[in-house]
């Protein structure tokens, strides 16, 4: 399982650095958390797409970043963010009208799309998507904020999506990664990887005051490492 962080907890004046931090420490996704002060039940703004274009220009082309929009309007300005340079846009399958639209008209630009879903939304929303989708994201917190906990209910969903794309892999066709996001720590990686989980958003488990990049991802490497159990 590969691990991407979010730059939620990160102190936005020193961004450049922990994001150079992060690179040294191996990593190569971002995600990008996108809070429009409406969508999300706390009203919070995070950042748009002219941080995300400094992000790319500091990163170059290497690393790939996705942006999580969190946002009202997704239908409406998602090209902004193929423009500042996104490798991948995840839009909330609650915020969209017109889910299979958005695919093809991002598709088009040549950058991936993801979809997600949040806590309480049923796994059937996405299913008729999949065979269309570069990536599915399971939230494991209500979107708002870092630092929340996890929610350990989300299993039974990501295990009927798991199954669910691997039949669909099995009969040859093009198949979704499976990302989880919200509260993901060293103490939990191994249990979301064995539920299927291909790549998991670790915010605040990786950007904290209690160590660096590199050491909270040695941590949570070692616990992956140290749990030899398949799923
Ligand atoms: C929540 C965001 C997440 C989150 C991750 O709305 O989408 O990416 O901030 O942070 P942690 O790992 O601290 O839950
Ligand atoms: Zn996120």
């Amino acid at each position: 399982m590969e691990v991407t962080p979010s730059i939620l907890t990160a102190d936005f004046c020193k961004l450049g650095e922990t994001l150079d931090d992060a690179v040294a420490a191996g990593i190569n996704w971002i995600h990008m958390d996108v809070m429009d002060g409406n969508w999300v039940v706390n009203k919070t703004i995070t950042f748009g797409p002219a941080l995300i274009k400094s992000v790319r220009e500091r990163l170059g082309n290497d690393v790939f970043i996705d942006c999580h929009l969190m946002i009202s309007n997704a239908e409406e300005t998602w090209n902004q963010y193929v423009e500042a340079g996104v490798d991948m846009v995840i839009a909330h399958i609650e915020a969209v009208d017109d889910f299979p639209d958005l695919i093809r008209k991002i598709q088009s630009t040549g950058t991936q799309i993801g979809c997600v879903l949040n806590p309480d939304t049923p796994v059937s929303k996405v299913t008729p998507l999949l065979s269309e989708l570069d990536l599915v994201l399971v939230m494991s917190v209500v979107p708002g904020k870092g630092g929340q906990s996890f929610m350990p209910q989300v299993e039974e969903k990501v295990r009927e999506l798991r199954s669910a794309i691997d039949i669909q892999e099995e009969s040859g066709g093009k198949t979704p990664i499976l990302m989880i996001d919200g509260g993901i720590k060293h103490h939990n990686a191994a249990i979301v990887r064995d539920w299927g989980i291909d790549i998991a958003v670790v915010g605040s488990g990786l950007i904290n005051e209690t160590g660096s990049i590199s050491q909270n991802l040695e941590e949570i490497q070692k616990a992956l490492e140290g749990d030899q159990s398949t799923h």
